[in-house]
This record gives C-alpha cells, structure tokens and sequence, in this order.
C-alpha cells in the first residue's frame, strides 16, 4: 500500500523491497532510522513502568539468526539511495550493534561520528548495572557536500551562566535526552523522542530536504521531517502500524514546529575561520604586548582583541600561543 500525504510518500512495505522498487540511486538527502533491534522475546516493556495496553500491537521482529544478512541488505539500499554527501543515522542498541557496524564498514560510507545517546528509565537490574543508551552511529556518502549546520540551534559566542559554550556542549557526542512518555496517547513500542530526530534534522538537513525512514514505525521521523518542512519517504511492513501512522500524517501541518525549534542567538564573529595574514598577526601581537604592559587581565584582554579582530576567543587564544612557542 502507498500513501502520498502532506509531502510524504509513505510505503506499507518491507523495506528492502521498497527502496529497490521506488527509490533512485542518490535522491535522499538524510536517512534517520532505528530497524528493529533483533532481539527475541524483548523484555524491555517488563522494566519500563508503563501501561503496555498503550503500545500499538503489530511491531514486527526480525529473527536473530537472519540479523546480519537483513542489516547487510537494507544498509546496501541505504548506501545506493544516498546522495553523494547524503547522510545517515542509525539508532542501534548494543546487542546487535556489531552487524550494524560489520555492514557499514563493507559499505563505501564513512564513519562521522558514534554518538550515545543517553535516556531516562534504563532497563532496571540488581546484578549488573543499568543499561540506559542507544548508540547513534553517524555515516555519510563520500563524494559531495555534507549538510552540517553548526550553528543550526547555538551560535558559536552563546554561553551559559557558567560562562561554558552552549554550541560545544549541544555538540557533544553523548547526548541525554529523555523518552516521552505521553499517558493516555497510544505509541509505538521504543518510539524516539521528536526531541532527539529535531536535533539530527536541525544539523543535517535543510528546509525540502529529503529525509528517509527505512522502518518507521510510529512514523516520528515522518512527523518531525513534516513539521520541520522537509519532504519525506519511509517504510513500515506492519499494517497496522502503517494504518496508525497514516492516521498520525493526516493531522500534521506542514513547517508547523519551524518557529519553535531553537535558533542560535548571538553573531558569529565575522573573521571566523578565515585564515590570518601575516600583517593581522604582527598586529595582534603588538597590541598584546601593550595590554599586558598596560596591566590587564589575560581574560579582558582576549575579549578586546576578539572584539577587534572580528574572531572567536578560541582563534585568538591560539595565535597569542604559537606566538609563544
Ligand atoms: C524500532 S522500530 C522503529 C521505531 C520508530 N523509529 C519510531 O520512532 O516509532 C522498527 C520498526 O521496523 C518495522 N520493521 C521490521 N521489519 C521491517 C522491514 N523488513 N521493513 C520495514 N519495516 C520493518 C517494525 O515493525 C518496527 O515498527
């Protein structure tokens, strides 16, 4: 079944099948997904302090014995449907994280970042300790530009009361972020955050991108993509998560969260990663030296001249160190 609705194409299908029959070599921009996690008789919602009558039914498992060829075949489809410069995000737990990475390492992507994700309520235990992270495994396709918006929710100046960076910090690679649980509403089991995909989507793509979900399940990339004015294309082989999804699509209004996303505040400084003429040096050096022979503070003094010279207080602190070396 095929569903076109609020500029995505949604495909009840198995997702190999799928992207072999509908989707083009290089015509995705981002691919964010989370394939079923080859667990057998999943013992997560037992520890999750939830009411399960709220979990859709209908989540389809992959055997464990058949794990590595299905993540070989789809993770091949991944790589042919990518842009030169496409990108991709895999959630993955630990179980099966070796066939995840096995295949990724055949394949011509390359690695970007291994991100952990972080979340609330880990698997409780008594015996060992409490497992409470995902990883996020970063690739891209080699060969064209990559989106990467750094300063795609904090401005490269942007401090917090500590006085720490806040873009720094955003761009860690362990990320805490919380699941959502909403009492009352009915969701896929291990939904992720619409917290976690705005951030992915919000450096990694751009307003008519196209955003790809290999297994949609709950449909929150499809959702987050819409929301956020991309254009979208996913699988789920379950009807009736599909039926859910399609349901879910049908209340969504294009470009609607694009105002509450967050944005950074603050100027970039102008000369920001421009490369300093031997002249611009001579001159930093020589109203160092009259700073400090004036008595001021490293600190002060560092702000001034990044004030003057158009740079970040990192740019500066580096050139004033290869002058002492
Ligand atoms: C971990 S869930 C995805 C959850 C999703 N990211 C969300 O936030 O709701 C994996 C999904 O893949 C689906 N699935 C399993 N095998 C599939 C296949 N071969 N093709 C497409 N979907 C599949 C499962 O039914 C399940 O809904």
């Amino acid at each position: 079944m095929y569903v076109h609705l609020n500029g995505g194409e949604f495909y009840n299908l198995d997702a190999v099948e799928g992207c072999r029959r509908y989707l083009p070599d290089q015509s995705v921009d981002l691919i964010i997904t989370d394939p079923p996690y080859g667990i057998e008789g999943d013992t997560l919602d037992k520890h999750y302090n939830r009411d399960e009558g709220w979990v859709l039914e209908g989540y389809v498992e992959v055997p464990a014995a058949e794990y590595g060829v299905f993540t070989k075949e789809w993770i091949e489809q991944a790589e042919r449907i990518l842009r030169p410069g496409g990108q991709m995000y895999v959630v993955s737990g630990y179980t099966n994280l070796y066939h995840i990475l096995s295949a990724l390492r055949e394949s011509s992507l390359i690695e970007i970042n291994h991100i952990i994700w972080k979340y609330n309520f880990g698997v409780y235990t008594t015996r060992k300790f409490v497992s409470s992270h995902y990883h996020i495994l970063y690739y891209a396709k080699p060969g064209g530009d990559r989106t990467f918006n750094v300063e795609a929710r904090y401005g490269l100046t942007e401090k917090d009361v500590r006085g720490r960076s806040l873009n720094y910090q955003d761009r860690e690679d362990v990320w805490v972020i919380n699941r959502e649980y909403q009492p009352g509403k009915r969701k896929n089991k291990n939904a992720l955050p619409s917290t976690l995909l705005m951030k992915i989507m919000q450096y990694s793509s751009r307003e008519g991108d196209r955003v790809a979900d290999l297994f949609m399940g709950g449909f929150s990339t499809a959702k987050v993509a819409i929301e956020l004015n991309r254009t979208f294309v996913g699988f789920e082989i379950s009807s009736s998560l599909f039926s859910h999804g399609v349901e879910l699509v049908k209340t969504l209004a294009p470009g609607s969260s694009l105002s509450e996303r967050r944005r950074p505040r603050g100027k970039r400084p102008v000369n920001q990663g421009k490369r300093w003429s031997e002249a611009e040096r001579r001159c930093l050096q020589k109203q160092y030296r009259q700073l400090v022979a004036a008595g001021w503070l490293k600190k002060d003094i560092v702000a001034t001249l990044s004030a003057s010279f158009g740079r970040g207080r990192f740019g500066i602190e580096r050139m004033l160190r290869q002058r002492n070396d």
